[in-house]
């Protein structure tokens, strides 16, 4: 590392917080860190001037890749004009106006408004407020009640941190607040559902029943809405078994509960649709999106309020008067000229497009390198995101012991390889979501990376004595 790298690290270690950090480590010089300084394509550089493949697109947002002076452009033309000015009491700006009708026209029928804001989290914020609101308007003022999942992720604030149903985000914040619940996680793999005979129709039906006796226990006049991700992202990348949201969505539609689509992640693109509803048959009454609307170029992120929902916040303003709700930032000048300069590049390459072909892809060959693999217990994903969950005894799907940290010596080992891959939170999970610009010679050169990874990993593990020397790859 260059004496300039490390004077920048130096420096940030006394000032900075970081997110997802270990805090005394890192202030103390005990845990890496690194200084990004650029980007192209699915490629990031650091202060050293080492490249690495993003394999996570950042935090499966960047997905038309880095470098991309057309949104830089778009940014500016759009600050020369007007940078900001707020979107209180009917006040809009043009990019606004245009980005509201482009996401309308992609979310397709059903859906009525767009209302801005700045990440995931405050997005889900509005969400859980939106709920609310509906219900009191409604004379229902006990319906309250908000059913996530276990391992679902939707952000990190108080009540969007409580819907998140991973441990990390809970412990010691005295999380989840009251009035909402976690539900089965739809992990077919990790359930081990197979093990007990279940078909994976079956293990959604089970699934269904468990919303359903979590419903009649609590009251159905009690629940308000149920929140899921198309595909669970943070808590391991995990697609639906097969019929989920089917059975999902009818018990829902019998105790008269609304579905929020949490698309952050699967939104514009990443799963080779438009939106996870739309490949996974969903029909929310609300959608949350951010990360992939602008490709991280601004912080933007919307939440889309269907016809139903539309109808009673109207009504409400009658009774109640304009609804005291609102960011400062909300429909920035300069996000909306950026989502709009990004979906534009999206239509334009057919990157949604690429995301189902090249994804599929990127299935077919983590599965050719992995499917047998002595410590990979599963291999997953669905369009650009993929993962390896790893197992001790894949046979059996034993866990490591969680001391071992399986996934993030793997995910160090990758990085040893220039390539970014993610440890997930929970579990030995290793989580790829490579931006939608990826080729076909780049998911090789992908998993020809992890594959080395794995592989130094696991004679480690061989000769730690940790799983069998059969198991040895050298
Ligand atoms: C599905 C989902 N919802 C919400 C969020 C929260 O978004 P943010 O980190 O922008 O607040 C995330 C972030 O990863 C996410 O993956």
């Amino acid at each position: 590392m260059n004496q300039q790298h490390r004077d920048l690290i130096e420096r940030d270690r006394k000032v900075t917080f970081h997110a997802s950090t270990h805090l005394r480590d890192f202030a103390h010089g005990d845990a890496p860190g690194r200084v990004i300084t650029g980007g192209k394509g699915i490629h990031i550089v650091d202060k050293d001037g080492r490249e690495f493949i993003d394999g996570f697109a950042g935090l499966y947002c960047v997905n038309i890749g880095y470098g991309r002076t057309e949104v830089a452009e778009a940014i500016y033309q759009q600050a020369l004009e007007l940078s900001y000015y707020h979107t209180y009491v009917g006040h809009s700006n043009e990019p606004q106006i245009a980005l509201s009708e482009k996401i309308l026209a992609l979310a397709g029928p059903g859906m009525s408004k767009v209302y801005y804001g700045l990440g995931g989290s405050d997005a889900n914020e509005t969400q859980l407020k939106i709920v609310r609101y509906y219900n009191n308007v409604l004379g229902r003022p006990q319906k309250k009640k908000v059913i996530s999942r276990q391992r679902g992720y939707h952000g990190s604030g108080l009540a969007t941190g409580s819907l998140t149903g991973l441990k990390a985000f809970h412990d010691q914040f005295d999380l989840p607040l009251a009035g909402i619940l976690h539900t089965e996680a739809p992990h077919y793999y990790q359930r081990a559902a197979e093990q007990q005979g279940l078909s994976e129709r079956e293990f959604s039906q089970f699934c269904a029943q468990q919303l359903e006796a979590m419903i009649l226990a609590e009251g159905p006049d009690t629940v308000a809405a149920f929140i899921g991700e198309p595909v669970l992202g943070t808590g391991g990348i995990v697609p639906p078994p097969e019929g989920y949201w089917e059975a999902i969505q009818a018990v829902l539609a019998k105790y008269d509960v609304l579905l929020i689509a949490d698309e952050v992640v699967c939104g514009f693109g990443r799963i080779g649709a438009d939106f996870g509803s739309h490949y996974y048959g969903i029909k929310p009454d609300l959608i949350t999106v951010a990360k992939g609307l602008t490709s991280a170029y601004q912080p933007l992120s919307g939440v889309i309020v269907g016809d139903r929902v539309w109808k009673v916040l109207e009504q409400g303003t009658g009774q109640y008067g304009p609804i005291g709700h609102g960011w400062t930032y909300s429909g920035h000048a300069l996000g909306c000229a950026a989502a709009l300069a990004n979906l534009a590049i999206i239509e334009r390459e057919g990157l949604t497009a690429n995301a189902a072909e090249t994804g599929a892809y990127l299935q077919q060959q983590m599965q050719a390198a992995f499917g047998e693999h002595p410590i990979v217990g599963n291999v997953r994903g669905v369009g650009m995101l993929a993962a390896l969950e790893f197992s001790v005894d894949p046979a059996k799907r034993a866990h490591f012991d969680a001391a071992h940290k399986v996934g993030p010596r793997i995910a160090a080992a990758a990085l040893d390889e220039n390539l970014i891959a993610r440890a997930m939170p929970q579990g030995d999970i290793l989580g790829f979501a490579p931006p939608l610009v990826t080729t076909r010679a780049e998911v090789d050169e992908i998993v020809a990376r992890a594959e080395r990874a794995v592989n130094k990993v696991t004679d480690q593990l061989v000769r730690e004595g940790v799983v069998k020397a059969a198991m040895s790859l050298s």
